[in-house]
């Protein structure tokens, strides 16, 4: 095989048929036609633009995700997107969410635009996105739950179906969306052998739990000692005064 050009037999070969898609990507990136970053919703218009235009993207190419839970993924501040831009337009994207203490990224969504497909941005935007979480967020991991469509394209990128990383790193922190059931509960055996994504509903709201059960225990402990603790003090004002 002959790396970029043609074989013996006058064919185009297969690696040279990758080897000059991506010398051609580079080039365009060279030539800023092709423009790769990492955006955020921080309040700058220009970001917000962006950022509905890759919103659109996703509803389109991700029918079955319901489009008030992309724009909630994509406009929340905790979520970033690596976007590519060809001649300043955008035409696809990865919205992933840091986590921080594990030093591991969740893709919530990806898609390129129907006419971009398949010619090789997929591949450089995750390319670009590994490079970026690794060198500026200092990540060792990325995980999703691919589409089962789009579990070819995942594995080209490197994915596995095994998580390497420790189980406790990850569980709990990946959603999965086709057949997922929604369970309301108070037990929490039920909730922990289940390895959900929590949320909380009180007060005519829903809000989802960042972290797991611990977390969201701690969080209510915290609640009750305050509420426990003030009457306590007020009542001990009124003793004194
Ligand atoms: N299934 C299997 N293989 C695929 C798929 C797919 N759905 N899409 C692309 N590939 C292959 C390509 O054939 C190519 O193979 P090759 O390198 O041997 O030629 C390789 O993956 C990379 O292709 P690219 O051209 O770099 O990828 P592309 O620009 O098409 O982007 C993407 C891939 C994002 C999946 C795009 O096709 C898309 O937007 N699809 C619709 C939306 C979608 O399914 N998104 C993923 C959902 S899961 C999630 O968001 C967490």
């Amino acid at each position: 095989m002959s790396a970029g050009g043609a074989g013996a037999d006058g064919k185009v070969d297969h690696l040279g048929q990758y080897a000059m898609r991506e010398i051609h990507l580079r080039k365009q990136e060279e030539d800023g036609e092709l423009v790769y970053m990492v955006i955020k919703n921080d309040g700058e218009e220009q970001n917000m633009i962006w950022l509905v235009n890759l919103k659109n993207i996703f509803s389109k190419q991700l029918p079955n995700m319901p489009k008030e839970y992309i724009v909630r993924l994509v406009m929340d501040p905790r979520h970033h997107s690596m976007i590519c831009m060809k001649n300043n337009t955008v035409i696809g994207g990865i919205t992933y969410r840091p986590f921080w203490r594990q030093n591991m990224g969740e893709i919530a969504f990806c898609a390129v635009s129907a006419n971009e497909q398949v010619k090789g941005y997929g591949t450089r935007l995750m390319n670009h996105l590994k490079e970026y979480v690794c060198d500026k967020e200092n990540m060792t991991h990325l995980i999703t739950f691919a589409d089962n469509n789009a579990v070819g394209y995942f594995q080209k990128q490197g994915f596995t179906k095994d998580v390497m990383m420790e189980r406790e790193k990850w569980v709990g922190y990946i959603k999965e969306y086709d057949g997922g059931v929604i369970i309301v509960s108070h037990d929490e055996r039920l909730i922990r052998e289940t390895e959900c994504q929590l949320w909380v509903i009180e007060e005519q709201t829903i809000n989802e739990i960042e972290g797991g059960f611990d977390d969201y225990r701690r969080e209510v402990l915290d609640q009750l000692g305050e509420e426990v603790f003030n009457p306590s003090v007020i009542a001990n004002q009124a003793i004194q005064q």
